[in-house]
Parts: C-alpha cells; sequence; structure tokens
C-alpha cells in the first residue's frame, strides 16, 4: 500500500500525550498542509491560530473551564453538554487533554462554506501530523461556545478577526499510548 494511504487508514484520535513539545518545523509542516486544503471558491477565508506557549494553553484551558461554569444545565441541556459542566467542577480539569499544542480553526460567521472548508484544513493538518509521527485529536468544546462573552474575549487576545466564529479546534503532540485498533467499519459504501 503507498505511504499517503497507509497514512490515512492507521490515523486515530490521540487523547494522551507525552509532555515533550512538537517541534516548530513540523508544527509550520502541518499548518501549511492545513493551508493547502480544499476551499470554497478558493478563498482561503480562514485562520489557523496555533499555540504552544504553556501560559496561554493554560489560559484557554481555565477560560474553557470558566466558561463551562457559566451555563446554567436545565432539563433541555444536552447530556454532553452536562458531562463537561460537572467536569468543569474540577478545578484541575483539563480540556485540552493536556497536549502541548492547539490550533483553532476559525473562520467567517454566516458562510456556507467556512464549516467545510475549516474542516478539510483540520483533517489536512491532522494527517500531516500523523505522518510526522504525531498524534491528534479533534476537540469540538471550543466551537460550541464562541458566542460567550469571556470566549469572545479569549479570542480577540488571540487575534482571531470579530467577524470569524470557530469552526473545529484540534489538539497535538506525542502519544503517549500505542493506537486503539479502529472501529469496525460500517456497511455504508456502495458502487454502482
Ligand atoms: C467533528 C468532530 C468532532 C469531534 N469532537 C471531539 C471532541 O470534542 N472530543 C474528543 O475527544 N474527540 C472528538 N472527536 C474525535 C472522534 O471522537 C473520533 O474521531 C472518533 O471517535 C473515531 O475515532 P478515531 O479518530 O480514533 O478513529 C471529534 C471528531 C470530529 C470529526
Amino acid at each position: 500500500m503507498n505511504p499517503v494511504l497507509q497514512n490515512i487508514l492507521t490515523i486515530r484520535s490521540v487523547r494522551a500525550f507525552k509532555k515533550e513539545q512538537i517541534p516548530k518545523e513540523d508544527l509550520d509542516t502541518i499548518l501549511l498542509a492545513g493551508s493547502y486544503a480544499p476551499n470554497g471558491m478558493g478563498l482561503q477565508n480562514w485562520k489557523f491560530t496555533a499555540i504552544q506557549n504553556p501560559a496561554i494553553m493554560e489560559k484557554v484551558n481555565e477560560t474553557l473551564r470558566q466558561t463551562l461554569l457559566s451555563i446554567p444545565i436545565v432539563a433541555e441541556t444536552h447530556p454532553y453538554i452536562v458531562s463537561l459542566i460537572e467536569k468543569a467542577n474540577d478545578k484541575n480539569a483539563n480540556f485540552l487533554y493536556y497536549a502541548p499544542t492547539y490550533i483553532i480553526v476559525s473562520n467567517l460567521k454566516d458562510n456556507g462554506n467556512s464549516m467545510p472548508d475549516c474542516a478539510l484544513a483540520i483533517g489536512n493538518m491532522m494527517l500531516a501530523a500523523h505522518s510526522l509521527g504525531i498524534g491528534s485529536c479533534w476537540l469540538n468544546q471550543l466551537p460550541g461556545l464562541t458566542h460567550l462573552p469571556q470566549v469572545r474575549e479569549l479570542l480577540n487576545e488571540l487575534d482571531i478577526p470579530q467577524d470569524h466564529i470557530i469552526y473545529g479546534s484540534v489538539v497535538m503532540g506525542y502519544s503517549l499510548n500505542p493506537p486503539n485498533p479502529a472501529a469496525p467499519r460500517k456497511d455504508v459504501i456502495r458502487v454502482f
């Protein structure tokens, strides 16, 4: 099998990381791979904001925790959000899996291509990382909280444009554990 297909078939989400940081050169290559993803009308409206500074990582995590704590739990609150809010009660909770690198992918609000553009870019970055021996996991907490004031304030500090919202984010680092086997594939393919 060629190495590109091998890379696609062996990538798994990684949720436990070594403390060791990934080299800046690899981060640059990963971000470059993201920027070469196909995107609607070739407009490249996205922005990739990578964080490796431990103090900023801590600030992101604490903003996530405090924001989650500010959300009231009502009957309609989704059980996943309830579990995150419960986790946030622990002041040591880490929502970034203690990863050394975090990439936030933002794009124009109210633009139909923004989500697919960001998803393709994140896919490229995750595959590029895997090809360099670096593990990753898509994280969906931040996108769901973009509209809340504490999170917007954080995004301002990170120079994320006012007309952008977060469509996805991804943690990266060296995996602590060997990969789990992939779940069996569902029977979803039909060829006519
Ligand atoms: C849109 C999307 C959102 C996801 N959100 C999260 C998340 O918030 N937290 C997490 O741990 N994994 C998240 N994942 C990772 C999936 O859980 C994972 O890809 C899936 O269980 C399949 O496992 P695998 O990637 O190891 O094959 C997300 C993946 C995608 C594509």
